[in-house]
């Protein structure tokens, strides 16, 4: 199989093999259809089973039961930033957030345009380089909800817990950590992601509500920003992103057959392991900045005792065939984005080169 490299690329993001295989295979004739899905109706037998299948398939894995929708929507997980104030926060309501960084920091900015906005944590004094405890939340009993960034994608920070609200409805960006490991997902009341890491191609939005929130949608908002539209239509109200949701179907297969949750959990434990197990190895000259508490277990982000030593492992690690290991722009550094597509090979292949790189330099 040709040309193909390690990809540490944050999103999009490497696929399986294996997924991609059977979208060549299906490209040009669809079982039978003389078509491609992407040259389906939207509205044909074929694309309705797909589409149904992929909500099922995220339910079942997820643990999730018939009170729980799933939508698939186009917009990206930033439109969301704005739908969840419009729709959720009510006048004299205040919505609760924790800044952990870049994409919560962009939510909250979203719903301070909406709305009130109570800052219930923050980690932002620290250069967002750890996750406020529970014990530091300060959630106003009184919130229309709370909302976290479960994975910190560009500081590289995870929560490792999930938080208590008091029974608030609690609703979590999981873009970067959507169905990577086992977790109670009937905790959240809603949770959302971009599928260009751990779900597929960008262009669809994963978006899951609990029917008790999507009853308390507000009234008064243009139709394609009223959550229940989607929800009323099975995310089929206007010209949904279809190929996209095709391959998350596809990926979702993918997990199952790798053992659902807690395969795919038992494989990115190793890769991280990995990566850390070599940062603390030789914690002079790799330097994990973020708590080890909060560590996450998707993006890990180090510096190297130089920003040309950087530039070099970058180099010379694209060369090698492992791609896609800069910083975000904002942080510098390097960063490997070890998603569930990624195989346990390429984290072997990154530790390794680790090692060789520390050694020549
Ligand atoms: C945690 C998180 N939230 C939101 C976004 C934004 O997603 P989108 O580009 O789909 O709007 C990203 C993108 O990387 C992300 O990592």
């Amino acid at each position: 199989m040709a040309n193909r490299v390690f990809n540490f690329n944050p999103g999009p993001s490497t696929l399986p093999l294996e997924v991609l295989e059977i979208v060549k295979g299906e490209l040009l004739d669809y079982l039978g259809s003389g078509m491609s899905i992407m040259e389906s109706s939207h509205r044909s037998p074929e694309f309705d089973e797909v589409n149904n299948q992929a909500m099922a398939l995220a339910k079942e894995i997820m643990g999730l039961g018939d009170d729980y929708k799933v939508l698939f929507i186009g917009g990206g997980a930033s439109s969301q930033f704005a739908l969840i104030p419009m729709n959720f926060l009510p006048e004299g309501k205040t919505g609760a957030y924790v800044d952990t960084g870049t994409w919560s920091t962009k939510a909250i900015k979203e719903a301070q345009i909406i709305g009130k906005m109570h800052l219930a944590g923050s980690s932002k004094d620290d250069g967002y380089m750890f996750i406020p405890k529970q014990a530091d939340l300060d959630i106003p009993g009184d919130a229309a909800y709370l909302h976290i960034t479960t994975n910190n994608t560009i500081k590289g920070t995870q929560y490792q817990y999930i938080p208590e609200t008091g029974g608030l409805p609690l609703i979590a960006d999981m873009s970067s950590d959507i169905c990577s490991r086992q977790f109670d997902y009937t905790k959240f009341d809603m949770f959302y992601a971009g599928a260009q890491k751990n779900l597929g191609p960008s262009g669809v939005v994963m978006v899951v509500i609990k029917d008790s929130l999507l009853e308390k949608c507000k009234d008064g908002n243009p139709t394609m920003f009223d959550y229940r539209t989607h929800a009323a239509k099975n995310s089929l109200f206007n010209t949904p992103p279809a190929f996209g949701i095709y391959m998350v179907k596809l990926i979702l297969e993918w997990i199952k057959k790798q053992g659902g949750l807690a395969g795919v959990e038992k494989i990115n434990q190793q890769k991280k392991d990995l990566i850390y197990g070599m940062i603390d190895k030789h914690p002079d000259y790799f330097k994990g900045p973020v708590a080890k508490d909060s560590r996450s277990w998707m993006n890990i982000t180090l510096r190297l005792p130089s920003e040309d030593l950087e530039k070099k492992f970058i180099a010379e690690g694209k060369a090698a065939g492992l791609v896609g290991l800069k910083g975000h722009r904002s942080v510098g550094g390097v960063r490997v984005s070890i998603y569930n597509a990624l195989p346990l090979e390429g984290a072997k292949a990154v530790a390794d080169f680790m090692e060789a790189f520390k050694k020549a330099n």
